[in-house]
């Protein structure tokens, strides 16, 4: 069995890890862990006793076949430069920076990398993982890894060149997403007796349902608003506004996302 080292412990490292741990896809003695506030994994080591916790990051990484990276976009070159003479090009090194591209990292690490955006929705099993592999990486350990995340919900596997925008409508989205019920909530609480709470309530539990029968059902969005939206009614007045709005919308967000994407990009490559 190969050890599994992971460098940072925030939001994703959480959700991943514990993701991994709680499907029993990896065996609490196969990890070994650090993070720069290392008493963040108090929680974990009391509930996986075999888990090896340790304050190196060199340590992880000299232990290490597998290597997940989940600190922050900024922190990846230090992170690698710090261990980089305690590894190998037998190393494999997977991070989850949308905007940091392999080519970047390959500058100061030659050997296996994937990249991997993953989503917030994967607390819940249910995350679409978008995957990358350099090619280095053989088409049994991207297996591996594939499977790894495969219990965390869906991997798809993407050109890099497609990361970002695959970023936006997989990982950014939960965030986009809520952002639009909110605003439905409120407006819709402007204009009846429902509180906020109410109205985001109801509206909550709609969309939960809404995706369930998109998903289990297998309907497609098309049919699902023409089955509400029927001719002459009031659905069908609200699609007409949402059709003339919509668009211009979302062609604003995707303007505005691709052009930050490309921005971060930059910055970073001029550190690689
Ligand atoms: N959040 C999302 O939904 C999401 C989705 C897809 C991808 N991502 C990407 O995932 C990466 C991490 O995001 P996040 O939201 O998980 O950030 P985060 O909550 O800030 O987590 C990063 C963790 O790395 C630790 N860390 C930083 N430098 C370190 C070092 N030198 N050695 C050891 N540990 C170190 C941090 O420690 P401290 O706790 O001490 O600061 C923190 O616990 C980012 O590149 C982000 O773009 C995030």
């Amino acid at each position: 069995m190969k050890k599994i080292g992971i460098i940072g412990y925030g939001n994703m490292g959480k959700v991943i890890l514990d993701g991994f741990l709680a499907s029993n896809i990896l065996k609490p003695d196969d990890i070994i862990v650090s993070t720069r506030k290392i008493f963040k994994l108090d929680e974990l080591k009391q509930k996986y006793p075999g888990l090896e916790v340790v304050s190196s990051n060199i340590i992880t990484a000299s232990k290490s076949d597998i290597l997940f990276l989940f600190v922050g976009t900024s922190d990846i070159k230090d992170v690698i430069e710090e261990i980089n003479e305690y590894i190998s090009t037998n190393t494999y090194i997977i991070y989850i920076s949308a905007a940091l591209t392999i080519d970047s990292v390959e500058k100061i690490f030659n050997g296996k990398i994937t990249k991997i955006i993953p989503s917030i929705t994967s607390q819940v099993l249910n995350g679409v993982s978008l995957l990358c592999h350099n090619p280095l990486v053989s088409r049994e350990e991207a297996n591996y890894i594939e499977n790894l995340f495969n219990n965390l919900g869906t991997v798809k596997i993407v050109d890099e060149s497609d990361m970002d925008v695959g970023a936006d409508i997989t990982s950014c989205s939960p965030a986009f997403i809520s952002k639009l019920l909110m605003e439905f909530a409120l407006t819709a609480s402007q204009n009846s007796g429902f509180t906020m709470e109410e109205a985001e309530e109801m509206i909550i539990k709609t969309f939960y349902g809404t995706s369930k029968l998109l998903y289990e059902n297998k309907i497609s969005l098309e049919d699902l608003i023409s089955s509400v939206a029927t001719k002459g009614g009031i659905t069908e007045e609200g699609i007409k506004i949402l059709d003339s709005e919509m668009p211009q919308i979302f062609n604003k967000l995707f303007h505005k996302t691709i052009e930050k994407h490309e921005i971060i990009k930059k910055q970073l490559k001029e550190h690689y």
